[in-house]
């Protein structure tokens, strides 16, 4: 099989964000800003490939050519974490349709289950931008792209803030066809699964739940 295509995104304010986020004295409310803003150009990153559809407009002046996105974009936020990034995927893609996963995983395995699922008709047709900032063991990405692929969908891209090897590679063995983007992956997992050095809990430092 080929390799999963891992997309390190280079730029220097996703960075700058990046810094803010593992910060352990950024407080919830930076640390939400932080996300929406890597979040904006991680999905601008990763959307770069959607097909485009021709089109004129009339501006005041006269005919104009242009493009626009010429498929259906669903985004999907793995609760609760991917909430913090769906905001930002909003603004670029106003009229996406959103899907919900809840996924959680167990404090003393590590192992996700998931207890919510809510996705939109028709993913066959559609673009499908799943967000999750931490990729760690993976296995929360592949019980959400398993369902996402049993839904149907045939387009799959994933966005996350901090990636670790192990969750690169399971990625790759289940889902090789699945884009990841993501600015860094990070040295290793802990004994309890987090990655170093990543940034800790991300949702508990999104919600103040620490
Ligand atoms: C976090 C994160 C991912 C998962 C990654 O969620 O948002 O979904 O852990 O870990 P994994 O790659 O080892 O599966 P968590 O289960 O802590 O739930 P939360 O988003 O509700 O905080
Ligand atoms: N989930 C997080 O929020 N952080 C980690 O480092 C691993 C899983």
């Amino acid at each position: 099989m080929t390799p999963v295509p891992v997309h390190l995104v280079d730029h220097p304010l996703v960075h700058d964000a990046l810094i803010t986020l593992r910060d352990k004295s950024t407080p919830p409310e930076a640390f939400r800003r932080a996300a929406t803003r890597i979040s904006v150009l991680l999905a601008a990153e990763a959307l770069q490939t959607v097909k485009t559809t021709d089109v004129t407009v009339d501006t005041p002046l006269g005919p104009a050519p242009g493009r626009m996105l010429g498929r259906d974009v669903v985004v999907v936020p793995v609760l609760r974490a991917g909430l913090g990034m769906l905001d930002a995927v909003l603004e670029l893609v106003p009229d996406a349709r959103v899907g919900h996963i809840g996924l959680q995983r167990d404090e003393m395995t590590a192992v996700a289950s998931q207890y919510y699922s809510k996705l939109p008709a028709r993913l066959d047709q559609s673009d499908v931008l799943m967000i999750d900032p931490m990729l760690a063991t993976g296995g929360s990405a592949v019980a959400a792209l398993d369902l996402l692929e049993r839904a149907g969908a045939l387009s799959i891209r994933m966005i996350c803030i901090v990636a670790a090897p192990e969750g690169v590679a399971l990625v790759e063995k289940h889902h090789p066809q699945v884009d990841i983007y993501t600015p860094v992956v990070d040295r290793e997992l802990n004994a309890h699964k987090y990655i170093v050095p990543g940034l800790g809990d991300f949702g508990d430092r999104l919600y103040g739940t620490i």
